[in-house]
This record gives structure tokens, sequence and C-alpha cells, in this order.
């Protein structure tokens, strides 16, 4: 039902938080990867450590973070990109004004105002609060907004009383926000694929103090990804050591060395579409140094061996269907070379470039693409961007 789809799952401060933490868990049984944000009264109600525990993330309570200054205080946005659906359950009167009225005094209402996603509220208070004037106002304002609304359910509640305000039944709340997430679905040529886009370079260590490594930035790869998700693809982002640090928007897995990345990829072998476009190391060295190498022993050799070829394994366990997508740096006989690896790795496109190309290569904002298929030859420029929605375009159309 959710397999592969991002919820963002809003706990404000109401005795049913502890019912976030069942509703979590349902969603994630369903498939849904889950990330939490907290108003601060609700961790009055319950621990961050309960949700970062079961959705093995991070939860976000503070906008800025002390006891991390260096860390990025512009996740709202970046969560918020990240996110399909963002549901506020339970959601108290308070955070249901605040939605109304825009307020962002907090992670959670940040991240609201900031969310491209749908949003579904479950209002969750005492009858009293829910009947008044002022919630029913709010409620209304917010279905004229665009956000989703779910009635919460008459019964038992905490004031002792029997009324209309308790949390919803979690089946009712799954049912609604997979009706949602089908409704707003990106519809293009990649929905429903599973996208798997490999970015940035690989480390092989010497010594614990020591890599043979590239020059690799990351970027055209994370344009594939962003270009992969535009086009309605279900993207992972499976990227080695980079500096961007704004990477939240994507379902991400990491790597260090092409032993890594090969070891992770083999887990994505269902892809519909795999992007490769880390720079991988061909050689590893063949044996590295438990503690670091000292200059006093003179001089250093350092024998090396070939690493696995992890395109090279998808293009010899090819699946009906399944698209592979390479690319190429090459400082000569671009043509003749990429038209070898197209070959040779059993793969549909290549994408290569000439790192002597003025505005091409490493750390570049901008490249020139030769796209070749296993008739075809194209040339795309322009912005990594660009160049990224062109080559998508090309091979899957609009
Ligand atoms: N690649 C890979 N595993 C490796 C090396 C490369 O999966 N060990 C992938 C790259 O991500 C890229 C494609 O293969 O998509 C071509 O990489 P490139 O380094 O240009 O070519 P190589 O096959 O390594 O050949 P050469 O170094 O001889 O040009």
């Amino acid at each position: 039902m959710f397999t592969g789809k991002r919820i963002l799952l809003g706990v404000t401060g109401g005795i049913a938080a502890y019912k976030a933490v069942y509703l979590l868990r349902e969603f994630q049984k369903k498939g849904a990867e889950i990330r939490v944000i907290m108003t601060p009264s609700a961790t009055r109600f319950i621990g961050t450590e309960t949700f970062s525990a079961l959705s093995r993330h991070e939860v976000a309570v503070d906008v800025f973070n002390d006891n991390e200054p260096n860390t990025s205080w512009t996740k709202h946005v970046h969560w918020g990109e990240w996110a399909d659906l963002f549901v506020i359950a339970p959601c108290t009167a308070n955070t249901l004004s605040k939605a109304v009225h825009g307020q962002s005094d907090n992670m959670l209402t940040s991240t609201l105002l900031a969310a491209r996603c749908p949003v579904l509220i479950c209002p969750t208070m005492d009858g009293e609060m829910y009947e008044s004037p002022a919630v029913a106002k709010n409620l209304k304002q917010a279905v004229e907004l665009g956000f989703y609304i779910l009635e919460p359910d008459t019964g038992y509640l905490a004031s002792g009383l029997e009324d209309k305000g308790r949390l919803p039944e979690y089946d009712l709340i799954l049912d609604k926000s997979s009706g949602i997430i089908e409704k707003h679905a990106i519809q293009g040529p990649l929905t429903g694929k599973k996208v798997v886009v490999t970015a940035g370079p690989t480390r092989e260590f010497l010594d614990p103090v020591r890599f043979l490594s590239n020059p690799s930035s990351g970027k055209m790869g994370i344009a594939m990804a962003e270009a992969a998700r535009a086009f309605g693809g279900n993207v992972t982002l499976v990227h080695g050591p980079l500096q961007s640090s704004d990477l939240e928007r994507f379902h991400t897995e990491t790597f260090t060395s092409a032993d890594d990345l090969f070891a992770v990829m083999k887990t994505h072998s269902d892809a519909d579409v795999v992007i490769m476009a880390a720079a991988v190391a061909d050689f590893k060295p063949a044996s590295s140094h438990q503690h670091k190498v000292k200059k006093d022993r003179g001089s250093f050799q350092i024998e090396l061996e070939q690493n696995p070829d992890t395109l090279e394994w998808f293009g010899e366990n090819k699946k009906d269907g399944q698209t592979l997508i390479g690319f190429a740096m090459e400082t000569e006989n671009l043509k003749e070379n990429a038209l070898s690896k197209l070959k040779k790795k059993n793969i549909d496109w290549v994408c290569a470039n000439n790192l002597n190309e003025v505005g091409s290569g490493f750390g570049t904002d901008t490249n020139t693409i030769h796209l070749f298929g296993k008739s075809s030859e194209e040339i795309f420029s322009g912005s990594k961007q660009q160049i990224a929605s062109k080559i998508l375009r090309r091979i899957f159309g609009e």
C-alpha cells in the first residue's frame, strides 16, 4: 500500500500522542518510510527516543539546534520536499489554528509552510473544544486552504467524557492517506517505477588517514535523481562522501568504497531503472594498513587490485524491462570508448563527457553530455539540471 512512500508524521501535544507510535508502526508495516516531527509540547507526552528508534531516523523538534550548531537549520525545507504526504496525528486545536493562520513558530509548523506535499490533519481534542466556534471555523478554513481533514471519532475521551474528539482507527487514517497519495502522485513516464541513482566519489583507504579518490562532486548524479523524481519515479539516491548538505529531500543510502557501493547496489537488483553516475575507483589497495603508515619507513609502495564493477554486474544480471544507464568520463576517443562500454557492460545508454571540454567535468555546474544509445548519439549542453531532464526525456519520453 505504501511501498517506497515517504510520510512525515507530525505529532502534537495531546494525550493521543502515544497512539502516533502505533500509527507509525502501521505505516511501516505497509512499506512506508517515516520521519517524525514533534511539537515541543508533544515531547511532554512521549519521548523523542521512542520515535527515533522506531523510525530509525532522528526526530525533529527544534528549528535551531543549540547542541549541534553546525547542523542544517533548513531541515524544515528539505524534510518538506522529501515527503509524499504529511500526516499530523494527533493535531491539537493549537496546531490547527497555527496551520490555518500560517504561523511557523516551531519545526512542525515551519515544515508545514514549506511542504509542497499534501497534508492530512487528524484533529484530536476534547469534545467541548472540538465543537467550539473557533475550532469549527479553523477546520472550515483548513479545508478551504487545501488541507485534508479526517474527522475524529466519538468515544471515551481522556477527560472522562464520551464525545467526539478521539483519534480515528489506524485503518481509517491509512486508507485516507493512501487515497491522498494516489490522488497527488506525479504522473510522468517514471510513475510507479523504482529508480536507483548513484552519485559522488568512492574512497579506497590505504591506512586509517589516507585514501585514493577522485574530485567528483556528485552534482550530475543529484541532478539525475531530481529529474527522475520530477518524472514520477520512486527514487533512491545512493551516494558517496559529498559536501552537499541538502540531500535530506531524498531517500538516501551511502557508500564509501567501491566494494560498499557494490554491496548496496546488489540489494537493488529489482530496480526498474539504474543510473550509475558515481565516479567509482577501478582499483583499491591490495591490502590496507591497520595503523597510520609512518614516514620514517622511507618509501611506500602501493599494490592495487581491481574493484568489482557494479554496472557490469547489473548488465550481466539484467532483468526484463530494466533500463541501465551508465556514465563515462573520457579524455580521448569519447565515442569509441563510450560505445565499447555500452557493449561490454550490456547497458542501454551511456552518458559520456569529455573532461577536456570547457564547462564539463568534475565539480562544474554545467556539462556537455553525449548520450549514446545502441544506435543513436545526441549531445546535450547546459546546466546539469537541464541536461538531466533532457536525458530522461530522450530515454523515457514524456
Ligand atoms: N562503474 C562501476 N564500477 C566500477 C567502475 C565503473 O559501476 N568499478 C560504472 C560507473 O559508475 C559508470 C560506468 O561504470 O557509470 C563507466 O565508468 P568509467 O570509470 O568511465 O569506466 P570504466 O568501466 O571504469 O572503464 P575505464 O576506467 O577503462 O574508462
